[in-house]
């Protein structure tokens, strides 16, 4: 094992996007390595393959090395070798900035392949770049308050679903997403894959969770009105953001298709399947596990097959934002813990406007759990809860063909399997919001209908 090996051994678990958790890394080999810019400081992408105990990983590192690491870059120190200080120069500007040209210019650098939306006009190539702070699965570049690029850190062979279908909305002439402008890619396993996407930056973007908890907040402060009668109500936003979502549910099915081939068997098959999974490793489940399970046994007597196209696949209120022109959707990627094959599935949209509604509960409640637990706030809380997701649907209705209130029970089976994913998450993860989606289980199997 060389030193830069044992350095990146150390280093990658200690990343917040890296998603091998604690297991042990077996090896890490550098698979592709591109100069983008040379001298001191130098840029190179590496592909890094990294094999741990549960599988094998592939990521994405902008790899800086500097002769001196400056104060502002110590954050991000890898270690040390040839030539200098290796560090994550995803977080030097000084770097960054170049990217932005290969895509303007639509360069090819060895194996990489950067590339412009065609019609989408020139790119303002002096601007510089500042990586987003909130860095989650992803870290993004904010070149001026005009673009940003998203740059995926951990990666899929093949197209990545969010590329994919901004291309096709924009294509579609969407106006609720962020306009696309540019990508890059490389050949991993002789297929093309997607590093890294470019859009125009949402300067009066709000993020939706940002919004709605902001509304829950002050129903909370306003002791004795109603989710109706406070300042910050959120309905007429709610019933915009279901429009929204109709909208381009709308110019998925157009642009890529939709058929009524889903068969409930199958879904109902699939989501028992799930449900005995999640027993297995949450034993709070058990309490409602037999009337979850014939919910879901159920619906095929109801529903025979359903309309499949492709959808958001990992929608909530953290996947929108709120801009003076309206709501916008981003992040088109699909669950990342999937397959490719199983992100780019048709599936129902109700898939999305039940991981929305599931949403909104989440923003009404989880103050309850930080902050007051009284049975008031409860109260409020549900409320608030209940407006929202009606008024959702009331705006998904207006604008779609269908009203997804008169799809009831495939409906309910989409939010209690969200909500049985959810009850697993919560216990591996934060057992003190684990009420959150029980408080749902229970609400919809107690529902008799
Ligand atoms: N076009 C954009 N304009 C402004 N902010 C954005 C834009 N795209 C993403 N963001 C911000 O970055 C966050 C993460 O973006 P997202 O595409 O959801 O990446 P991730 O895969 O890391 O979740 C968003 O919640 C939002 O705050
Ligand atoms: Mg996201």
């Amino acid at each position: 094992m060389d030193a830069f090996e044992k350095q990146l051994r150390e280093w990658l678990p200690t990343q917040r996007w890296y998603a091998g958790g604690a297991r042990t890394i077996e090896r890490v080999a550098v698979e592709q390595r591109t100069e983008l810019v040379s001298g001191d400081p130098s840029l190179q992408l590496l592909l890094l393959s990294v094999e741990h105990t549960g599988g094998t990983d592939r990521y994405q590192l902008f790899l800086g090395t500097r002769s001196r690491l400056t104060g502002r870059l110590a954050h991000v120190h890898i270690g040390d070798g040839e030539g200098g200080a290796y560090y994550d120069a995803a977080h030097d500007s000084e770097l960054t900035d170049r990217l932005l040209e290969l895509v303007a210019g639509q360069a090819e650098v060895g194996p990489l392949r950067f590339r412009s939306v065609p019609g989408a006009g020139p790119l303002d190539v002096t601007l510089h770049s500042l990586a987003i702070p909130h860095e989650q699965t992803n870290t993004s570049l904010v070149y001026g308050e005009e673009y940003i690029l998203k740059t995926f850190r951990r990666l899929v062979t093949g197209t990545n679903p969010d590329l994919e279908l901004h291309l096709a909305l924009v294509r579609a002439g969407s106006t609720h997403i962020a306009e696309p402008l540019g990508w890059y890619e490389t050949d991993v396993d002789a297929e093309p894959t997607t590093l890294g996407l470019l859009q125009r930056f949402l300067r009066t973007g709000t993020d939706g969770w940002l919004l709605a908890t902001g509304s829950v907040r002050d129903l909370y402060a306003e002791a004795d009105l109603h989710a109706d009668e406070v300042g910050g109500d959120f309905a007429a936003e709610s019933e915009r953001l279901g429009a929204a979502t109709a909208a381009v549910h709308h110019d998925l099915a157009e642009a890529l298709g939709a058929e009524p081939t889903g068969s409930a068997a199958e879904l109902s098959r699939t989501m028992r399947e799930h449900l005995a999974e999640a027993r297995r490793e949450a034993p709070s489940l058990a309490v409602h596990a037999r009337a979850i399970d014939e919910r879901f046994a159920a619906f095929p007597d109801q529903v025979d097959t359903f309309t499949v196209q492709r959808v958001h696949g990992d929608y909530h209120l953290g996947q929108v934002m709120r801009t003076t022109d309206g709501w916008v959707l981003l992040d088109f990627e699909g669950e990342p813990e999937h397959p490719l094959e199983y992100r780019r599935a048709k599936t129902s949209p109700l898939k999305d406007i039940a991981g929305m509604l599931r949403s909104f509960d989440y923003a009404a409640e989880h103050l309850l759990v930080e902050q007051y637990g009284d049975p008031q706030h409860e109260y409020r809380a549900r409320e608030w809860s209940a407006r929202n997701r009606e008024a959702f649907c009331v705006g998904y209705a207006d604008e779609a063909d269908t009203d997804p209130r008169e799809q009831r029970a495939l409906l309910h089976a989409f939010e209690l399997d969200k909500a049985v994913y959810e009850v697993v998450y919560e216990s591996r993860h934060r057992p003190s919001w684990l009420r959150i989606p029980m408080n749902a289980i229970e609400r919809i199997v107690g529902d008799s209908d």
